[in-house]
């Protein structure tokens, strides 16, 4: 890793002070966190909690303050100045599953999107900087576009694991229509083809370490851009590969994320691309198979003693 130099800092544009905000919401996060906080049902089991809207508030309060020209789009739904050239995608509490169950693995999100006016709703701009906060850690990712990512002001990168075989990657399920997801069998596939797949809440911070090479690969269906925004970007400086499943470009309000360190992203294509055809799948006991095995042990060892 090599540290950054304050000169190096002092040149990047909008992080400096978008670092202070997620700092304040993360040190918010914190003593909602400490006193604990009810829990609401947004649908199905997708929570939220007065710390969601309370950090939302305030980062809106803080990009008027410092960049009064700037849009802002955040989870809990804040949609200001979206015809503007610039627009925060905000979340202001990433894991919001964990942080009700006081696990401690939850982030502040803020990615930042430039846009040529005039654009289409619907069509991407160009993402541009990157501020993800672990509050509990301590742990503040940074990125600008053509700068680099940072995490604490060093110099980060991702990881350079070459097979998927050697890998440590991740994914996460939605909360919401939890019933219409393949996701289990992508969990269950890559699990048996890799070191492991971590399922930690937070698709912020997944992003993140990949980016900082403490995971080699991670994909998830249905995210909102106030998910990845800043995510994919961290991992582009950090050197990564950010598209959709089958390898095509990634777009910000896509169904599909998947980013890698470049060197495995292949091979989880190809393998998403057959188990959507539903080709070369590990086959595992039925939890019936199981039971009917364990059951046959279980009659072996009695009769043996
Ligand atoms: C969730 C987290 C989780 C992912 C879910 C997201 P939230 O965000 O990022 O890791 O699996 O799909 O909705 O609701 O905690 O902000
Ligand atoms: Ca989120
Ligand atoms: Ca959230």
């Amino acid at each position: 890793m090599t540290e950054r130099t304050a000169g190096n800092s002092q040149s990047l544009t909008w992080t400096p002070k978008a670092s202070e905000i997620a700092r304040e919401a993360g040190a918010r996060l914190r003593e909602f966190f400490a006193e604990g906080v009810a829990t609401e049902y947004k649908g199905d089991v997708d929570l939220v909690t007065v710390a969601d809207r309370t950090v939302e508030k305030l980062i809106l309060t803080r990009i008027g303050e410092v960049f009064p020209d700037h849009g802002i789009y955040g989870e809990e739904g804040t949609r200001e100045g979206l015809d503007r050239e610039f627009r925060w995608y905000v979340d202001p509490l990433d894991g919001t599953t964990n942080f009700a169950h006081s696990f401690p693995q939850f982030c502040v999100s803020m990615g930042l999107e430039q846009r040529v006016p005039g654009q289409k709703q619907d069509d991407d701009g160009k993402l541009v900087a990157a501020v993800i906060y672990d509050p509990m850690r301590d742990e503040l990712f940074v990125a600008e576009r053509g700068r680099g990512a940072t995490v604490n002001g060093k110099a980060i990168a991702v990881s350079r694991t070459a097979t998927l075989a050697e890998a440590l990657v991740a994914t996460g399920f939605p909360s919401r229509k939890r019933h219409q997801n393949p996701n289990i069998h992508f969990y269950h596939e890559i699990t048996l083809r890799s070191h492991g797949v971590r399922r930690a809440g937070s698709a912020a911070l997944d992003l993140a370490y990949v980016a900082a090479g403490r995971l080699d690969g991670f994909w998830e269906f249905n995210l909102n851009t106030w998910d990845t925004a800043a995510g994919i970007l961290l991992v582009e400086e950090a050197g990564g590969r950010v598209s959709g499943f089958a390898g095509g470009q990634f777009r910000l309000n896509s169904e599909e994320t998947l980013v890698s360190n470049g060197l495995i992203h292949n091979e989880l294509v190809e393998i998403f691309d057959d188990l959507f055809a539903g080709r070369d799948l590990s086959p595992l006991p039925s939890p019936e198979e199981f039971a009917a095995m364990r059951a046959a042990r279980e009659i072996k060892a009695k009769g043996l003693e």
